[in-house]
């Protein structure tokens, strides 16, 4: 394994923001409670607050948030230090280095936006903050190619790769972890799974709310940006990679670069995009914004496995219903053996990621009587009725103890940048759609002939058994 040395103080920008409300608290109580995070905490933000607001903020965050775990959180709270400051205040990195003490290999985490990286990165070395340091970003790592690319270079003046580790939390995910677990654990699968004997791969990220007050960052973004050129290429990754040939983290991100290495670049035809009736009215968004809420692509990975086979992504805010799931379907059967069996019922391989985790394989079975006639069979190999973990426990946990295997390097992040790039240089108009519809119609010519979205919800949403 492929492993740094373990990080001895754990520093968070950004400590008053939404994400660490949400996720951050969570996964430091969880962490905390597993024994995993015996060091230092120091919270960093621009609040005007004080350590015991900061208290207070994680406690409600944790009551709002998974629950709350006394004995745990005593001793979050015993290890919590916070420095309140402007990030371009040399005097706020002055007061962090105090509050390092005699950390020596402290992780810094920026859950900020990406436009202060480079602003925070500065203060931290010129502080002597980032001596032997580790540098934890968020997503989305630039806005596109170019951005990523002079990111990468700026960041690289003050910090090795090694020490870079870019967070996606999608690779958190135990049920996307699965993906590659039941691909390579399994031989039933690999001889079928390429060009061959796979028709297509449908990815769908469904969410039925909208932005939800994000609106003036949801205009910087759009959902390519926010969860296509991220969350869900990854999702493509872990699909259609190479067994890693090792066991340590370069094997493994090697083959899931290679993936984004190997994809065409989007042209615009092969896009579509949306934006939900009201989305202009949100408060943070231009009364006249082009941004997309909704968006459904054609990609191809152009190598000998997967040579065009489409791999269809479509993700939108204020969708029907609240899901990810990926539906991979095998070419159909010839009908002469059974014509009575429609060709239109091929066999598929269905990964249901959230809310429940289900690993599935559609068949056809015969139908009681005379007739040779059959009835669509669902054979789940795992169902569990909620999201197993929490991702950002499982890479917070990783990069503390210094293993980067869950992290995106440096050439996949701009490989996936340049599968995107061409859309956002010159984006479609979108087209308007009304919330709790499956986004415009329009969608559906990006499909092959016969073809059409596959609906998340026609599928078990309950225990099947
Ligand atoms: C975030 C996006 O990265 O992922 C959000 O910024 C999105 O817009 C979220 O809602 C989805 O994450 P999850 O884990 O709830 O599927």
């Amino acid at each position: 394994m492929s492993l740094h040395p373990p990080a001895d103080a754990f520093v968070f920008f950004g400590a008053t923001g939404d994400l660490a409300y949400k996720k951050i608290f969570p996964a430091l109580q969880a962490l905390i409670k597993k024994g995993e995070l015996d060091l230092p905490i120091i919270g960093v933000a621009k609040s005007g607050w004080g350590l015991e607001q900061l208290k207070a903020r994680a406690r409600e965050s944790l009551e709002k948030n998974g629950g709350l775990d006394e004995a745990a959180f005593a001793k979050l709270t015993a290890r919590l230090g916070y420095v309140d400051g402007d990030y371009n205040a040399p005097a706020t990195f002055t007061q962090l280095r105090q509050a390092l003490g005699a950390a020596r290999r402290p992780l810094h985490y920026l859950a900020i936006p990406p436009s202060l990286f480079a602003t925070v990165a500065l203060g931290l070395v010129q502080s002597g903050c980032a001596e032997n340091a580790r540098l934890v970003v968020e997503k989305p790592f630039g806005r596109d190619l170019a951005s990523a690319q002079a990111l990468n270079r700026t960041l690289h003046q003050y910090f090795p790769e090694a020490a870079l580790y870019r967070i996606d939390h999608y690779l958190g995910k135990e049920a996307v972890q699965n993906i590659l677990f039941f691909r390579f654990a399994n031989t039933f699968l690999e001889p079928i799974w390429n060009r061959h004997h796979v028709e297509s791969v449908q990815i769908t990220m469904a969410e039925s709310f909208g932005v939800q007050g994000r609106g003036r960052f949801y205009e910087e973004v759009g959902t390519l940006r926010d969860v296509v050129q991220n969350h869900l290429l990854q999702i493509v990754s872990l699909l259609a990679m190479e067994a890693p040939s090792r066991q340590d983290a370069d094997a493994s991100r090697d083959q899931r670069a290679l993936v984004f290495k190997s994809m065409r670049p989007l042209e615009a035809d092969s896009v579509v995009r949306g934006q939900f009736t009201g989305y202009r009215q949100e408060p943070g968004v231009a009364a006249d914004s082009t941004v997309e809420t909704f968006v459904a692509l054609r990609a191809y990975i152009d190598n000998w496995r997967w040579a065009e086979v489409p791999f269809y992504i479509r993700a939108g805010k204020c969708l029907p219903v609240t899901t990810t799931e990926v539906l991979v379907t095998l070419r159909r059967a010839p009908t002469s053996a059974f014509p009575l069996i429609g060709a239109d019922d091929p066999n598929y391989v269905r990964f249901r990621l959230s809310p429940q985790v289900l690993m599935s394989l559609g068949a056809q079975a015969k139908r009681a009587g005379e007739l040779m006639i059959g009835e669509p069979v669902e054979l789940v190999a795992r169902y569990m009725a909620g999201e197993a973990g929490l991702p950002y426990e499982r890479l917070l946990g990783d990069a503390v103890r210094g293993d980067p295997i869950l992290f995106t390097r440096e050439d996949a992040v701009e490989a996936a940048w340049r599968i995107v790039d061409p859309v956002l240089a010159d984006p479609p108009a979108p087209y308007p759609y009304a919330p709790g519809t499956w986004g415009p119609a329009q969608a559906a010519a990006l499909l092959a002939p016969g073809e059409a979205w596959h609906d998340p919800t026609e599928a078990p949403m309950e225990t099947p058994h």
